[in-house]
């Protein structure tokens, strides 16, 4: 009984508490890289970018929900990834979750 309930805990962490996502942080990372585009405007270390169009992620350290809602619906001079199609929902997701991880890291 007690072996079951700590399986279940341990199967349940990494989903719950959003970390241990290798597969997701890689997704992000190439999101970020690739076709986000994000590395040409932001400084971010995780990912060799060097952008300075925009703010430096890794000094302003968003939350997954700042980044979620800026990438979706743009912020000045920054694209509206969600709004114009650029990104799908699950897309946006990834490179939010890889941002708010690797922020400031
Ligand atoms: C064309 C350049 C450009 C691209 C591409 C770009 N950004 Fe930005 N981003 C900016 C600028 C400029 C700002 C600051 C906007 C302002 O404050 O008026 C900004 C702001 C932000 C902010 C801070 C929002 C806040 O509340 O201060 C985050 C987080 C962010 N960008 C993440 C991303 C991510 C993730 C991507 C890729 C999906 C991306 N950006 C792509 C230029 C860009």
């Amino acid at each position: 009984m007690r072996k079951l309930f700590f399986f279940i805990l341990i199967s349940l962490l990494p989903s719950t508490m959003g970390f241990a996502d290798p597969a997701k942080l890689s997704a992000g990372k190439e999101i970020f890289n690739g076709k986000g585009m994000c590395a040409g405007c932001h400084v971010l270390k995780d990912a060799g970018a060097n952008g300075n169009i925009g703010p430096s992620l890794d000094q302003l350290k968003p939350s997954i929900d700042v980044v979620k809602s800026v990438v979706n619906g743009g912020l000045g001079v920054m694209p509206a990834f969600g709004a114009t199609g650029m990104l799908t929902a699950k897309e946006i997701d990834e490179v939010s979750f890889y941002v708010a991880s690797k922020a400031g890291k």
